[in-house]
């Protein structure tokens, strides 16, 4: 059984002291309940504060990027084994690091293996633009979206992959559960393809785009579909708390678990 998995994208928004008062009351809502991992993403500049506070909590931690090499002269990188240090999960290729960061298929690519190498766990966004959507380009363009970060990577259960289409994210006009499923299927499909069915059984993938406490029960309800990967809404410690509480009751609807199940 595949773990569900509630991870919060609070991308360029708190300041550290914002971004503790935020962990604070999302730990203390969250204390008992189990059987869903919980990931905040924080800015970097956060991480280490946040990670102090996490250090009695099942509430786990998420870069938001990374880059690919080792260390050196890039000013103003953050090195994978900077993040591993601090975090257990990376966010890579979100399309808002594609369009506004000029991050092609093959630095999400660099990126992945770089991840991978340090022992992240790594959210690897793919997801389709409106115009691509309106002529029925979905397949082809998540198919490649794979197929280019994937190339050359040994995928295992580790890999957790966040279907994101474009049109979704930041514009209160999510996908319905039916079409997230959909694509998600076929994402999975795609990776049973390029990998074994096994595997592809294991990969966690996730709905991301509006996602709110009011529509979580669509996404976390259909089959396919592990969890989400929530942006604004993720910056509100109620909504966070719900999303999380809503998705363990539907994944567990008669025997809540009492604690933490195994964990990749
Ligand atoms: P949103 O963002 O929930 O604000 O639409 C989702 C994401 O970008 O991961």
């Amino acid at each position: 059984m595949r773990i569900p998995l509630i991870a919060g994208n609070w991308k360029m928004n708190t300041t550290v002291g914002e971004a503790v008062e935020l962990v604070n009351e999302i730990c203390q809502g969250l204390g008992g309940v189990v059987g869903v991992d919980k990931v905040v993403c924080p800015p970097f500049i956060s991480l280490a504060a946040v990670k102090e506070l996490l250090k009695e909590s099942s509430v786990r931690l998420g870069a938001q990027n990374l880059y690919f090499e080792e260390k050196g002269a890039y000013t103003g990188e953050i090195s994978p084994l900077m993040v591993a240090d601090l975090c257990e999960f990376v966010i890579i290729g979100h399309s808002e690091r594609r369009q506004y960061f000029d991050e092609s298929g093959e630095i999400v690519n660099k990126k992945l293996r770089a991840v991978l190498k340090v022992g992240l766990k790594p959210i690897l966004c793919i997801g389709e633009k409106l115009e691509e959507n309106e002529v029925g380009r979905t397949e082809e363009v998540v198919t490649e979206q794979l197929r280019s970060s994937l190339d050359g990577i040994d995928c295992s259960g580790a890999m957790i992959i966040a279907y994101e289409p474009i049109w979704a994210i930041g514009t209160g006009k999510a996908a319905t559960g039916r079409q997230a499923n959909e694509t998600i299927g076929l994402i999975r499909g795609k990776i049973a393809k390029l990998y074994s069915e096994e595997i592809a059984r294991e990969v966690r993938i996730l709905y991301g785009g509006s996602v709110t406490a009011d529509n979580i029960a669509e996404f976390v309800e259909q089959f396919e579909i592990d969890g989400a990967l929530v942006g604004g809404a993720s910056l509100k410690a109620g909504q966070f708390i719900s999303m999380v509480k809503q998705t363990q009751e539907i994944f567990y609807p008669t025997n809540p678990p009492t604690k933490d199940l195994v964990e990749w």
